[in-house]
């Protein structure tokens, strides 16, 4: 599989924050954007995918609970799509959680985004649950969820 590092966010450099929030803003129409404010707040762990010294993509996740990680923002750069880059980065942010010492990953995925929800199934994710108007009315989501073995 495409070779992928995950490098951190600094949460403390303003400037990192920045670039974070407007790389997503940008490249994932989500219901609630993402700001540099949340991406400081360090309360979720954002990280650049990087491949060949490129940043093609971002990724994060937050701990739910000691065992339990939710991986968030899984992105890749409009320019890298369609080539295997998502699924390299959604397993780069699966090895990161469970390094972490997680022993269960969570996602939610908008109802209509084929292509993660299919990255997921592949990479052995469960479905485990309906979300309807869940971030905000009218954007409906499915949960899916891996027990790390
Ligand atoms: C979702 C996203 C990460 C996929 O990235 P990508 O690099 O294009 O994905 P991949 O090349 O790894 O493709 C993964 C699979 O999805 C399929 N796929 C890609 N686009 C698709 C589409 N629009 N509809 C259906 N399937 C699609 C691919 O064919 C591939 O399946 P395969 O393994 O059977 O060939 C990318 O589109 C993206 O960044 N979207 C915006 C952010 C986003 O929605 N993130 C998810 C948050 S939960």
């Amino acid at each position: 599989m495409t070779e992928i590092r995950l490098e951190r966010v600094d949460a403390a450099n303003r400037e990192a924050c920045r670039e974070f929030a407007e790389f997503v803003g940008a490249n994932y129409q989500g219901a609630v954007p993402l700001t540099p404010e949340a991406v400081a707040s360090g309360s979720v762990r954002y990280f650049w995918a990087i491949q060949e010294g490129r940043r093609v993509g971002g990724t994060g996740y937050i701990a739910r609970t000691a065992t339990l990680a939710e991986t968030v923002k899984t992105v890749v750069d409009p320019a890298f799509r369609g080539r295997g880059l998502g699924a390299a980065i959604s397993q780069a942010i699966e090895d990161e959680v469970k390094r972490a010492g997680f022993t269960k990953a969570m996602t939610t995925i908008y109802i209509d985004n084929y292509a993660m929800i299919l990255i997921k199934l592949k990479q052995g994710y469960r479905f485990e649950g309906f979300h309807p108007d869940h971030e905000r009315p009218g954007w409906h989501e499915y949960s899916f969820g891996k027990v790390l073995g």
